[in-house]
Order: C-alpha cells, then structure tokens, then sequence
C-alpha cells in the first residue's frame, strides 16, 4: 500500500517518549526467528544509528535554535528506537552468527536494491560491492562452523548462498579509488536516494560491529579475518556514500534522513511475519511521520523549496528481504573479475596496468599473509576441504571462478592456489 508520506501526520515527538520497560525487554528466539526478520533488525539498527548520527553532526555545525530544538528532542527519540531494535538480538546470539545475519543482509538488499535501481551507474557500483559482501559471507561461514560448530544454514536458512567470490584479499583497494561519481540531487529520483542513504548506513553499521565485536575472539586467524573484513566495510562505506550528492542541504539530507527511515519502516511493517516485531515496525513508522512533518516545515522555511522536489509524493521499497540466489549467481558467473578503473569507472584485471594503485596497498596489507585465504587453509586442515552450500552447477564452477575472480599480481603468501582449491573441491565436506 502507497501513500503521500508527507500527507500523514504521524505521531508527535512530544509522544514518543516510552518506559525502559517498553524500550528494552523484547527479544526473539535465535533458533525460531525468520532469518529475513533477524535482517530487518540489523538494517533497522544500522538506520536508527545513522539517524542519531548524523543529527549530532548537524546540531554541531548548526546556531539556529529551532532546528537545534528539534534535533534535541528527536535524536534521543532515534536513540531510543535503536536501543529497542538492536535489543531484540537474544543474549545467546553469538558474535559470528550475528555476523553471517549482517553479511546476509549485505548481501540480499544490495541485490534487491540493485534489481530496483534506476540509475545504471548506482547499480553497477551495487553490484559491485556485492560480490564482496557475498565473498564475506562465505570467509565468516567458515569460522563460525569451527568456532562454533553451526551449520551457516541455521542462521540464513538456505535462503543465501554460501560460496566463494571475488576473493576478499582483493577487496583491498587505494582508498581513493573507492570514490565514485555522485549523483545530482536535482535530477536524481527519490528511489536512487533512499536506496543509497539505506546502504550507507547498513554498511556502515556492519563495520562498526566487526570493529567493535572482531576482538571478542583469542584466535588470532579469527581476530585478523575481522580486521580484515572491517577494513573492507570501511572502503564499502566511502564508496557508497560518495554516490551521494555533497551539494545537498544540511535540512534536505535531514528531509531525506526522515524520509529513508518512513521508507524501510513502512517497507519492514508490510513484510514482517513475526507478531513480536510487526507492531514495532508499526509504531515506529508512525514515530518517523511525525518526524518527516517537521524536517519538511524546516525545510520549506529554510529552504523556502517544496520538499515534494527532494522525496517525490509517494514511497519507496529499499529494503524488501527475499531470496537472491539467481541474481547473485548471475552477478558472480559475469562480474567476478570487474575492478575498480582510474577514472571513476569500472574495468577486468585483465586491463589492469601495472601501476594500478590498488596493488601497493594489497603488497602492504598482505605481506605477512592474507587471513581470509588462511580462514580455508585451517578448514581445509580439519575437513579436508571450505564449507559451502550452493546449487551443484555454482559448486562445479567454483575453480574455475576463483580463477577468473583472483589477481595475479600482488598475491598474499598464502593465497590458495587454484590448483589447490581444484584438488580440494573434489573432496566431500562432513559437516
Ligand atoms: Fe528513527
Ligand atoms: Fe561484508
Ligand atoms: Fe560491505
Ligand atoms: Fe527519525
């Protein structure tokens, strides 16, 4: 169901205050939960903390005492949200299987947003920064079956992929070629907007967990594997939010702010199927009209512009959960060797010339080896072989794709060679 976002009242910010009670006592059950309810909480999370965020950032550089009012008494509303969210992860939900739900939803709403992109630009760059979420999942999955002993099936539930991808020691990149074109506020649709300011804040959601839970391990491979990967969220966070237009508005990217949290509230509420969480969405939808009503009465005074100009009349779905595994499939058989050019572009290792920045950094990061190829050797000790799960065609292909994905130049001294991970596959995992 559509509407006018900014024809609904909402709920006032004066009414949304709630007890601790009701801000923090709800949590699921890791062994019922959906797995595409467990991603919207983490998403929902990553948005609510980009929220308070960035409304701290606005109140620091701002002297007008009006918008200042408003940002006090709405960003520890957005805080409150957060708590409420990021609390429904049960206590006995570990720090990896809490990873391979932040890797699956990396990887289901950058293919769904991806699909529903409009500028052919913005999804090329979703598609590749895709396959090295999807390369994470598999990395992750593997610990979390040998520190853990799960199967990676009993948190994505068969929905996702578990496989190898372009491999994540070539994720490391010359931080200035992560930064993209960005779009033009002017011209750019609603749908483009959202669809980024929602990644931006799921990835960098992402890196502020590993950075803060990679250490909870005395592993040393796990620990490096979680720098690692943290490292490459980090990269994923300045190329998205590159794609954003730096010419906006400090009041229209607070429009846009409130807008994107109407937008996945309102896209979560019409997909969830738990009972617990539906009625969360619910009100903090509500919570978010209110919310949007006042950011465009400040944006139309300051502005003195129609915020119908920025967010359009109607909403948008960012962040519909479901299945990907063609799609993804798709992307990793064509784009797996797709790196980043000179010029804001893209190009294939094959093109690659010899001075391409990106190959100093991987040098220096992986001289002593890369801890995402050393994550399948340590498996391989134990099971003979990496654990993945994936149709019999993308299992037969995997050699041959990691022999399209992997660089050739620069190489950990440990990367896993492609006659070793040949001779390897041939053999059955035992889970
Ligand atoms: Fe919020
Ligand atoms: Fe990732
Ligand atoms: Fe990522
Ligand atoms: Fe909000």
């Amino acid at each position: 169901m559509s509407f006018n976002p900014l024809k609904e009242k909402g709920i006032a910010p004066e009414k949304q205050l709630r007890s601790w009670h009701k801000i923090a006592h709800r949590h699921f059950n890791k062994y019922e939960v959906d797995c595409y309810t467990r991603t919207r909480q983490i998403l929902m999370n990553g948005i609510e903390i980009e929220a308070w965020n960035f409304k701290h950032n606005f109140a620091r550089i701002t002297d007008n005492e009006e918008i200042k009012r408003f940002l006090a008494e709405t960003k520890r509303i957005e805080d409150m949200q957060q708590t409420t969210i990021n609390w429904m992860a049960p206590a006995d939900q570990s720090v990896l299987e809490t990873t391979l739900g932040y890797e699956q939803v990396a990887v289901d709403l950058t293919a769904w947003m991806a699909q529903n992109e409009p500028d052919d630009y913005v999804r090329e760059t979703f598609n590749f920064g895709l396959l090295e979420d999807f390369d994470h999942l598999y990395r992750y999955s593997q610990w979390a079956y040998m520190e853990h002993g799960i199967d990676p099936d009993d948190i994505v539930q068969a929905q996702t992929d578990v496989m190898l991808s372009r491999p994540t020691q070539n994720h490391h990149n010359d931080n200035i070629l992560r930064l993209r074109e960005h779009y033009d506020r002017a011209t750019a649709t609603p749908q483009t907007k959202v669809n980024i300011l929602t990644l931006v804040s799921g990835e960098q959601q992402t890196h502020n967990y590993y950075a803060e839970h990679g250490m909870e391990y005395g592993n040393e491979c796990l620990r490096e594997t979680y720098a690692e990967i943290k490292d490459v969220e980090e990269e994923h966070v300045t190329m998205y939010e590159s794609l954003i237009d730096p010419t906006e508005s400090l009041y229209e990217k607070l429009l846009l702010h409130e807008f994107t949290e109407v937008c996945t509230y309102n896209n979560c509420m019409e997909d969830e199927i738990d009972d617990m969480l539906k009625p969360v969405w619910e009100e903090f939808l509500a919570y978010e009209l209110g919310h949007l009503q006042i950011a465009a009465e400040l944006f139309k005074k300051y502005e003195r512009r129609d915020p119908e100009e920025v967010i359009g009349t109607e909403l948008v779905y960012p962040c519909r959960f479901k299945s990907q595994k063609e799609y993804v499939a798709k992307i990793l058989e064509t784009e797996i060797d797709k790196r980043l050019g000179l010029d804001k572009d893209y190009t294939v290792i094959k093109k690659l010339p010899d001075n391409w920045p990106s190959y100093n950094v991987q040098e220096k990061v992986s001289e002593d080896g890369a801890p995402t190829e050393m994550t399948i050797r340590v498996i391989a000790e134990q099971k003979d072989r990496d654990l993945i799960i994936a149709s019999d065609k993308l299992k037969k292909d995997a050699p041959k794709l990691l022999e399209k994905g992997l660089e050739t130049k620069a190489l950990a001294p440990d990367t896993l060679t492609v006659d070793e991970y040949q001779a390897m596959s041939a053999k059955k995992f035992e889970m």
